[in-house]
């Protein structure tokens, strides 16, 4: 009997084959199958062999090589000057224990040795997979793919969810059926990328979901190949330039973690299982969430334009609306009056803040606020200090031009002491402020660096100062920004507490982006912001109920100058703000749901099924004489009460309707499978409800 390897999670299994002397088989990754249930025989001893085929049968393995006679993706593409290159495996050892396999593979003939790590956790589903290849031979190799982990899909898997997206306008859904051609995204930005971010979702004909994301803030490659059994490969890893990998001899490569989860019940159940994964990964200060700050930021209200008296103003006027976090974004440093310089340079401005930012810092902590600050580390004005006494500290391509994005340069992390800089400089920061927060920021893409490619020692770098930051400063919180949306990913996340979703702050927009942000992670770390009307980044305008109740599901914020807000605004700012904070327990625990009422509706579930919060969101004006019903599929068989909590009032209501502002009875059974009658709302309006067992 051929001997299988199965790891079971709470609705998933996976199962493979060893095999003497090479490395096991993907057998199966699906539904959880009962413990046992094991394949009948052999693969090699299921299927007869094809004409015109090599002599052995050679399947897909968790390590399919190109000297196997393996004519799919690899999962190793590398050489020794041009030797060396089609590796087969000659040994491997596999072990399994709880809910982990660990498979060691060597080529002793190409010398190289190679651990492939899957464990698929039973809480949450989620498997979490990483191979490292080791030079254990003589002389360099040179590596230009590494797969973090090849995974099956099934054979009626029919399409893949991804994204594309740009600056202001992250998260923008893609569909595309896998056909007999190869799939492939690439990211070659430098960092995780508004356009090509490591996620995606394969569907099949019957609704299974596959998801997987690579945790990994550098380049990256996803690919999806039919295979001559019907099946798909799927791989993840990191894009590598030309020559930016090359092992000597005993080095390692270790790539991103990849994780991924299997759902029969649809994306919903998929998005659930990553967040109950992230929430374990998440590296909290003290080691829990405490309740997400209220915050300001100063950057859409302000821009530039900092003073101390001004920030002082804005800090009381905060404090009495229910903030409480202070960030204090870009143009605080020393020359910073626009974009074009400064960068580097993190001392204060001496005209904005004679004083240094200390009497600030004490004015908003003695409000009872924390404070933060804006800061982008890895970033260089070619007009800053730092570049006049370092100029070589600026990434470039020898004799060629600079290539400025955003007027600025990246920081070379790799050259001696520009690493050591920036932990000096910003450990003076905190260790002279009370700085809780810090809103890191990295505002454009990374292009080729000399003599040989950095990228992947450049996000390694960032990594390890973060790290060495959190361990000098554990109290401090992280929020990940890349103008806007450009690194949102689970490797920087075991670092950070916040993701900036996006620099758009319209309404209308922001409703697709965090739905599809919320696809992978949870809303706690989702940064979203009251701003202002118009939006800055579209120029259209919605009332402010409707920015607030877009932005209540996530780390609510406000990023406009309150003072500008006519009075009644100003009241129901403080009151969303209210609102939110006895709300954000519900929103950020337990599972979301998202789905479409159709006639231009969305909505969002935040709870368990016995407690949800319902975000109600009417995008698009009705094309309907009554409103749709809102089926909500989570919702036990009992009686449940429902409480709507928005205050929009409109003529067009009828008596149910007004029932529910009190607490109105309903079955539970009836939400689930007839639905919810809902308001008629008009365009860009929330309705919110609470929906508790009785
Ligand atoms: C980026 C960020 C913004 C803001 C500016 C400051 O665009 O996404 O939120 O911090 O930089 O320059």
């Amino acid at each position: 009997m051929p001997e299988f390897i199965a790891l079971h999670g709470r609705a998933s299994s996976l199962v493979l084959e060893a095999v003497a002397g090479g490395a096991p088989l993907w057998r199966y990754w699906g539904p959880r199958l009962p413990e046992g249930a094991m394949p009948e025989a052999a693969l090699a001893a299921t299927r007869p062999l094809p004409t015109f085929a090599l002599d052995k049968d050679v399947a897909l393995s968790v390590f399919p090589l190109i000297g196997e006679g393996w004519f799919g993706q690899s999962a190793l593409l590398a050489h020794r000057a041009g030797a060396d290159w089609a590796q087969a495996v000659t040994q491997c050892e596999v072990s399994a224990a709880a809910g982990e396999v660990r498979i060691r593979i060597a080529d002793e003939i190409s010398g190289l040795s190679a651990l492939v790590l899957l464990q698929l956790d039973p809480e949450t589903d989620v498997l979490t997979a990483s191979t490292e290849l080791t030079n254990a031979g003589e002389g360099n190799l040179d590596v230009q793919w590494l797969a973090a982990a090849t995974l099956p899909l099934p054979p009626d898997t029919r399409r893949m969810h991804f994204y594309n997206g740009r600056h202001q306008a992250e998260f923008g859904p893609q569909v595309q059926e896998l056909t007999r051609s190869l799939w492939r995204r690439e990211n070659r930005r430098g960092l995780t990328s508004h356009d090509a971010p490591p996620t995606g979702f394969a569907e099949t004909e019957g609704g299974h979901v596959y998801a997987a994301h690579l945790a990994w803030s550098g380049n990256s490659v996803q690919q999806a190949e039919w295979l001559d059994d019907g099946r798909y490969l799927w791989q993840f890893g990191e894009w590598l330039a030309p020559g930016e990998v090359r092992l000597g001899p005993c080095e390692t490569l270790r790539t991103p973690e990849l994780i991924a989860t299997f759902s029969a019940e649809g994306r919903n159940a998929a998005m659930q299982n990553f967040h109950a994964a992230i929430r374990k990964r998440m590296n909290w200060p003290g080691g829990n969430m405490r309740p997400r700050p209220v915050q300001i930021n100063t950057w859409e209200g302000f821009y530039f334009n900092h003073d101390m008296a001004g920030m002082k103003a804005l800090a009381d006027e905060a404090a009495r609306l229910g903030i409480e976090r202070f960030v204090l974004d870009d143009g605080w440093f020393e020359g910073r009056n626009d974009d074009k310089a400064a960068l580097g340079d993190w001392t204060p401005d001496r005209k904005k803040y004679p004083d240094g930012l200390g009497p600030l810092a004490a004015h908003v902590t003695g409000l009872g606020m924390e404070f933060g600050l804006w800061v982008e580390p890895e970033m260089i004005n070619p007009d800053s200090a730092l570049a006049r006494a370092h100029p070589d500290w600026m990434l470039t391509g020898v004799g060629r031009p600079m290539l400025t994005g955003r007027n600025q340069m990246v920081l070379d992390l790799s050259k001696p002491g520009a690493a050591e800089y920036l932990y000096g400089t910003l450990s003076g920061l905190l260790e002279s402020l009370p700085i809780s927060y810090l809103k890191w920021d990295h505002n454009r893409e990374i292009v080729a660096g000399a003599p040989r490619a950095v990228y992947r020692r450049q996000a390694q770098a960032t990594y390890a100062l973060m790290a060495r930051l959190r361990a000098a400063f554990p109290d401090v919180e992280i929020e990940a920004c890349a103008a806007g949306g450009g690194r949102i990913d689970a490797g920087i996340l075991q670092y950070t507490h916040r993701f900036w979703t996006s620099d758009s702050l319209d309404a209308v927009q922001r409703i697709g982006m965090q739905r599809e942000f919320l696809r992978v992670f949870p809303p706690e770390v989702m940064g979203s912001h009251i701003g202002t009307a118009p939006a800055h980044s579209t120029r259209r305008r919605q009332s402010l109920d409707f920015r607030a109740g877009v932005a209540l599901a996530g780390h609510f914020g406000v990023e406009l100058d309150p003072m500008k807000l006519d009075p009644k605004d100003k009241v129901r700012l403080a009151e969303w703000i209210a609102v939110h904070k006895s709300l954000r327990n519900r929103l950020h625990s337990g599972r979301v749901w998202l789905g479409e009422a159709g006639d231009g509706v969305v909505w969002q579930a935040h709870g368990e099924a016995r407690d949800i919060v319902l975000l109600l969101y009417r995008v698009e004006p009705t094309a309907q004489r009554h409103m749709p019903l809102v089926r909500l599929p989570m919702l036990e068989d009992g009686a449940y009460t429902v409480t709507r909590l928005d205050s929009t009032r409109t003529n067009h209501t009828a008596p149910f309707i007004e029932a529910m502002r009190d607490g109105a009875i309903v079955s539970g059974a009836w939400l689930r499978e007839s639905g919810l009658t809902m308001p008629t709302i008009a365009a860009e309006t929330v309705a919110i409800f609470r929906i508790v067992v009785a």
